[in-house]
């Protein structure tokens, strides 16, 4: 039996990583055993490069690349074993990410990305991705009342921003049975609803 794929996506301050703690207890109480890991990142490799990622200006290609780099470590060390054991994996974010920030936000070309995408995973999408959507100036506000140090793409301007949430929208109608939108605008308790919803269709 294989397990289940499941990515969280969003523009930074969509409140996303909030909820994934919470669909993964909500998996376990209905018996599936559920690695919760994230992007860049998941791996000790991964960690590293995150950690570069977030904070070092670079080239285009070279944090497109690594991006991607930390995305094969995560799948080889982390993702394809738990899914081959019938296990479930909780990703906040994953190459829908690299689509809408390196391509949409800061726009590598098309064609780059889909090569490393068919490079890296080329059998392999998320079975379900819950897009966390709402409008750049709730979104701003959410990261200012959090009161921490912002990283390099959260210092992005809003130009950049508004890229990044139309890009992932448009992925979104073009793969409208695996990405699905959910209003991040809503309270947590109907995003809740929402989300066990969505998920039961692939349970
Ligand atoms: P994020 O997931 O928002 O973590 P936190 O909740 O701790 O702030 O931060 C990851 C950042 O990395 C986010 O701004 C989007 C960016 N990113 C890319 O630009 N491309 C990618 O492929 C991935 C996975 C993330």
């Amino acid at each position: 039996m294989k397990g289940k794929f499941i990515t969280f996506e969003g523009i930074d301050g969509a409140g996303k990583s909030s909820h994934v703690d919470w669909l993964a207890d909500y998996l376990r109480q209905r018996g599936k055993v559920v690695h919760i890991t994230r992007e860049p990142g998941g791996t000790a490799l991964g960690e590293k490069l995150r950690e570069l990622l977030l904070n070092q200006a670079m080239h285009l290609e070279t944090e497109t690349l690594l991006m991607f780099a930390a995305r094969r470590e995560h799948l080889a060390e982390l993702i394809e074993p738990a899914l081959a054991r019938g296990e479930w994996v909780v990703c906040d974010r994953f190459s829908d990410a690299t689509y809408a920030y390196q391509g949409g936000g800061r726009g590598l070309d098309r064609a780059k990305f889909l090569a490393l995408e068919h490079w890296v995973h080329e059998h392999l999408q998320p079975d379900l991705t819950l897009l966390f959507d709402l409008p750049l100036d709730v979104a701003r506000e959410r990261i200012v009342r959090a009161h921490r140090v912002l990283d390099k793409f959260e210092q992005e301007r809003v130009d950049f921003h508004d890229r990044v949430r139309q890009a992932y929208l448009e992925r979104a109608s073009g793969n409208p049975s695996r990405i699905r939108v959910v209003n991040a605008e809503n309270s947590i308790d109907h995003i809740r609803k929402q989300l066990e919803k969505i998920v039961l269709t692939i349970c």
